[in-house]
Formats: C-alpha cells, structure tokens, sequence
C-alpha cells in the first residue's frame, strides 16, 4: 500500500489484512520504515522532526537498510510459509520520497532496489491517491507533526506525481485508487481488486 501522507494506508492495511483473512489466506502484515528492532530504530530516527534535514543520499540508505530487515525478518520468512504479506509502504515511497520528493537521482534509488530488494516483486502495488492537502488535513488533529509531516504542500505534490508517473508506466502490478473518496467506496474496491489476485494466484 502506497501513497503520500494520510491517504489511508495504514487504515487499508489493516483492512485487507482483515479480508484475507476472512478468506482463509494466511497474512501477515508489515509496515516501512520499521516492523524489524532495527528497522523501529531507524524509524525513529527518520521520522524525529528534531533531526531536521539530513542529506537526502543519507535518508535514503536509512530506509533501504530499514527495508533490508523487514524483507529478510518479516517478508521472506512469511512468503516462504505461504503467507500473503501486506506492506504499508514498500519500495515505490523510496521514489516518490528520495528521487521525486528530495531530488536524489532516480538512477541511485533503483540500485539500492536491486541491491535490497532484488528480482522479487509485489503482486500488486496499490497508490492511494488524493491531494496532499487532503490527506494531511485527515491528520491536522493528531497534532505532533513528523519529520516529513512538515515538508511542504510541493514537496508531497512531487512524490504523488512520481508515485503516479510510475504507476502508469509500471504495468499491471500498479493500480491507482483514488483514495479522496469516502473510506466504504475504497474499500469496496480494494476488495474487488484483492478478489482479482486471489484469482489470479489460484488459477
Ligand atoms: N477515504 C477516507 N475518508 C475519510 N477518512 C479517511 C479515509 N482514509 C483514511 N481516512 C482517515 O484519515 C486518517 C489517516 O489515515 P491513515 O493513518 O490510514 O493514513 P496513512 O496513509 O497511513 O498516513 P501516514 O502516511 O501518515 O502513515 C485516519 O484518521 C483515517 O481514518
Ligand atoms: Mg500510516
């Protein structure tokens, strides 16, 4: 599950994790950066709005070596017991973050993705899209802002357009959802959707 700030990843997450389970699947479900000790470290470290900026190479080898121990810890041990695992957050937040958001090149983000992640894809890649305003105003009342929370209406309008870019140009495995309306609608999809890979994978 992909998307900028509140778009509801976490929220759908936990929901098709939920749905799968109620058809009988295996699931396990993970989230970036974190979901490892190491990986909850690096989190904290990544998200501290007391940091500041750090240089953006530096963020992004956070979050790749944050990803590494999720894939090796969390990921790869589940889909070897035949589990589907659900990421909130995976590797497209790398682009649309360090390479569309930061400005790093694109060209040292997919090193680290073959380095780290390798030849082994997700099934599906969901963007939750809506508008930056929108989804940070779904979370003004939670208060403390994190360190990417306090970046700027622009640097979130180029990560949803690089999320976007490469949804439309990475082929099936992406679907675009457009996750401004209201939670019920989006669900509905993202069931239709996930009825559709359990489809697809038993066939
Ligand atoms: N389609 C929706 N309509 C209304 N409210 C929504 C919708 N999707 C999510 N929300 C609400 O918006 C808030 C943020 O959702 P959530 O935490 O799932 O987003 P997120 O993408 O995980 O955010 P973050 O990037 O900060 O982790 C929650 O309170 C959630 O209930
Ligand atoms: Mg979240």
């Amino acid at each position: 599950m992909e998307g900028i700030e509140g778009t509801g990843k976490s929220t759908h997450t936990a929901y098709l994790a939920g749905w799968l389970a109620q058809q009988g699947q295996q699931v396990v479900t993970a989230r970036e950066p974190g979901g490892t000790p190491l990986g909850e470290r690096l989190r904290a470290i990544l998200l501290d709005p007391g940091l500041g900026s750090m240089p953006p190479l530096a963020e992004a080898l956070l979050m790749f070596a944050a990803r590494s121990a999720s894939i090796k810890e969390v990921i790869l041990p589940a889909l070897e017991r035949g589990a589907w695992v659900v990421c909130d957050r995976f590797v497209e937040s790398s682009y649309a973050y360090q390479a569309y958001g930061r400005g790093i090149p694109i060209e040292h983000v997919q090193t680290l993705d073959r380095q780290i992640v390798g030849a082994r894809r997700p099934d599906l890649t969901v963007v939750l899209d809506a508008p930056p305003e929108l989804g940070l105003s779904r979370k003004a009342d939670s208060g403390n802002r994190d360190r990417f929370e306090q970046e700027s209406l622009q640097f979130f309008e180029r990560a949803r357009s690089g999320y976007l870019q490469r949804a439309r140009a990475g082929g099936a495995r992406f679907r675009i959802v457009d996750a401004s309306r209201p939670l019920e609608e989006v669900r509905r999809e993202l069931a239709r959707i996930a009825s559709q890979l359990l489809e697809d994978a038993s066939g």
